[in-house]
């Protein structure tokens, strides 16, 4: 009883590993075909696509230096590259250039608005009559509603932006064309 039972446990045991040996071939093979499917698959990829794997060295290099290169290069001032280009002195960088700009410009740029079209009644630039009863008021008290504005003459012309300087440098140009040229300080 004993043996028969040790025998049939056996012959079970040997039937389980048979199954389990042959399930395992069947996963492993589809495993090995999957595999085989795509590596195939990435191979022909591969070829297809230019440039990738089937340059010459030289090509393979260049290319990936490009890849690698920086962005923008480094110029040596002076050096034959920049000698065209730069010769004239580049702009500063944030509010240098404005502080640069003439008379004329800040003119031009903010009080041309009203002072060159006579819009809301400002006295338009260059008509000597308009401007005598303002000239007449005095370098100080236009300087003053120049830059903290009189009736329908805004602060600084409405541009806040501009330095006290940039306003007075602005004034002194609009009344020098304007019959004010004795009026206008000598720094
Ligand atoms: C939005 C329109 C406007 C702009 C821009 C403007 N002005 Fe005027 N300005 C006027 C008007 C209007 C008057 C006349 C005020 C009055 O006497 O009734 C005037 C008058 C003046 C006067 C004479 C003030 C007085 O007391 O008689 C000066 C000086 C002047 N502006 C300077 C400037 C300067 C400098 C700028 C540019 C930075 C400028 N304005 C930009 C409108 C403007």
């Amino acid at each position: 009883m004993e043996h028969h039972n040790q025998q049939q446990l056996h012959e079970h045991g040997k039937r389980h590993d048979q199954h389990f040996y042959d399930s395992f071939l069947l996963v492993f093979g589809v495993l090995a075909l999957m595999a085989i499917i795509v590596f195939w698959i990435a191979m022909s990829v591969a070829d297809r696509s230019p440039g990738s794997y089937d340059l010459g060295g030289a090509v393979q290099e260049k290319l990936i230096d490009q890849r690698l290169a920086p962005i923008g290069d480094v110029q040596i001032a002076g050096s034959a590259e920049t000698q065209t280009v730069s010769t004239a002195p580049a702009p500063a960088a944030g509010a240098a250039p404005v502080v640069a700009q003439s008379g004329k410009q800040i003119w031009e740029g903010t009080c041309s608005a009203c002072h060159g079209t006579g819009a809301l009644g400002a006295p338009k630039i260059g008509d000597k009559s308009e401007w005598a009863p303002h000239l007449a008021k005095g370098f100080t008290v236009l300087e003053d509603h120049a830059l903290h504005g009189f009736l329908l003459m805004p602060a600084k012309g409405g541009n806040p932006s501009l330095s006290d300087a940039q306003v007075v440098k602005a004034l002194e140009y609009m009344i020098s064309q304007s019959g004010g040229a004795n009026l206008v300080p000598h720094h």
